[in-house]
């Protein structure tokens, strides 16, 4: 088969930028998709992260006035990655997240930092860079989104692209009068453009206009063409319906292993299970937990934002802590959810430890220390976590949607029978939902012999990114230019 060339144009991109899966996702993929003959360059806004990681510099363009202010399209490498950065000072050199100010708000002109971003990637697909000219410009999230509109509006001969949806909450959206200076052209503020109901959308110009539509689960897939989750889009999404594809998220062997894992206190394989109670006395006396080891560990690890649940998990604590059980909980976010959970490890001594802020090593130790990983998600595209813990034999409790719909099989007494059970799934996602789920895994936990076979079965799940690069693969294929 052709080799390909894609330009993967992202906001995020482990283990250089992350604020959340979509770094994970586009950091893995492109080690993924050499086996399938693929070769991706991503293409990344210059944060000063991203400037400090660079290698192999060289500038391939030079834009005297790129949204305001002067940019260099530079050529790298780092950690093995081929990147494009758009080096542009007046956009990107800002302390703290992406997008966000210090002070926790939008940027105010974030509109114009990703459509720069946009236009670039657009540049890049119309040959720009003699030396990488892409079949396929595959666009990340609302960040991304204008790229393939950029494309679509431009002249002569294109590549195909391919949008992924990550998160549909995200949507980019930003005024009309913005038109002009984002350097779209006025015929493109109509319904089949970048207009979505009087301003500018990002994501929808993006689901509009690229020849593919990717998620990443077949569940969400389908949840975002309904109007309880499309979030405004899901008419455009069922209209399109035959271009969408649900791809499931893997993940990176090369760094959530258990068997290589430098985080882990204990390195452990499906054959030395009890070596992970080396990792959960560690994690205990990390987070000021009382050393049992045999209480009923719980961890979390995750953004705390509504989207996550956690709210249900403050409710739901008195119950989840009977018997001694423990919750070690990893979280960064909302400052009112901090808060709570901080009050919590003062009512709970010994049974609640939290730590506040991004922290990978302890993410890895929370993986492979905790007995259960609560991800109980209002909404959760994919979610990559329950994969993590999977992989790390601790049995995620999950509501029943999107993602984790689609990659945990619930242990109700039927898959508990035929041994093939690799978590707890609960429905819908409420207080009680909850509720019932955790008193199914308190009820198992003394029954260590299923619970072990749960274990090993998450262990041997297929989590990899062989089979989701295939399919990435057959996509692009699907929407090569003709000419
Ligand atoms: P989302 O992208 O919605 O946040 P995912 O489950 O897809 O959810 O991905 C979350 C990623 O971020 C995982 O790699 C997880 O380990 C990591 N993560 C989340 N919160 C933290 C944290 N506080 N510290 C370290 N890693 C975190
Ligand atoms: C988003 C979603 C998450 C998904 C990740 C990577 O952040 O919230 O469910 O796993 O993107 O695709």
């Amino acid at each position: 088969m052709k080799p390909l060339n894609v330009l993967s144009v992202t906001s995020e991109l482990f283990p250089i930028i992350k604020t959340g899966g979509l770094a994970d996702v586009a950091g893995a993929l492109p080690f993924a998709l050499k086996k399938e003959g693929v070769r991706v360059v991503s293409l990344l806004p210059g944060y000063p992260a991203v400037m400090r990681a660079l290698e192999h510099v060289e500038v391939v363009r030079e834009y005297p006035d790129l949204s305001r202010g002067p940019a260099r399209l530079i050529s790298a490498t780092a950690r093995q990655l081929e990147l494009f950065v758009l080096d542009a000072p007046h956009l990107y050199a800002r302390p703290g997240s992406p997008y966000l100010t210090p002070e926790g708000r939008d940027w105010p002109d974030n509109a114009r930092r990703f459509a720069a971003l946009g236009r670039v990637a657009a540049d890049i697909g119309q040959g720009a860079v003699p030396g990488f000219v892409p079949d396929i410009v595959h666009a990340h999230d609302w960040q991304a989104g204008l790229a393939p509109a950029f494309l679509h509006y431009g002249d002569g001969p294109r590549p195909g692209t391919v949008i992924t949806i990550h998160n549909i909450a995200f949507q980019g959206i930003f005024p009309a009068d913005l038109l002009y200076e984002l350097g779209l052209p006025p015929y493109a503020f109509t319904v089949d453009g970048v207009e979505y109901f009087g301003q500018i959308g990002f994501l929808k110009a993006g689901l509009r206009l690229a020849d593919r539509i990717t998620t990443v689960s077949p569940t969400y897939a389908k949840e975002i063409q309904t109007p309880e989750s499309g979030m405004g889009l899901d008419g455009l999404l069922r209209s399109r319906s035959k271009d969408v594809f649900g791809i499931l998220n893997g993940i990176d062997d090369s760094v959530w292993n258990p068997s290589s894992d430098l985080s882990l206190a204990a390195t452990f394989t499906v054959d030395s299970l009890e070596r992970r109670s080396a990792n959960k006395q560690a994690l205990q006396e990390r987070l000021g937990l009382d050393p049992d080891p045999d209480a009923l560990l719980f961890g979390v690890v995750s953004r705390l934002f509504e989207q996550k649940g956690f709210d249900l998990v403050l409710a739901a604590l008195p119950t989840l802590l009977a018997d001694g059980a423990q919750l070690a909980l990893l979280g960064a976010g909302d400052t009112t959810l901090e808060e709570s959970f901080r009050a919590a490890a003062i009512v709970y001594p010994g049974q609640v430890g939290c730590f506040f802020g991004y922290d990978e090593e302890l993410a890895h130790l929370i993986q492979g220390g905790s007995d259960a990983l609560l991800v109980p998600s209002r909404f959760e595209p994919c979610g990559l976590t329950q994969l993590c813990a999977m992989h790390y034999g601790s049995v995620p409790i999950v509501s029943r949607v999107g993602g984790l719909a689609d990659t945990v099989i619930d242990a109700n007494e039927m898959a508990i029978a035929s041994g093939v059970a690799t978590g707890f799934q609960f429905s819908p996602v409420n207080l009680t939902g909850l509720l019932d789920s955790i008193n199914r895994a308190k009820a198992l936990w003394p029954d260590r012999k299923s619970w072990r076979t749960m274990q090993l079965n998450g262990m041997a799940a297929d989590v990899g990114w062989s089979r989701p690069a295939r399919h990435y693969a057959e996509v692009y294929r699907s929407c090569l230019p003709t000419i």
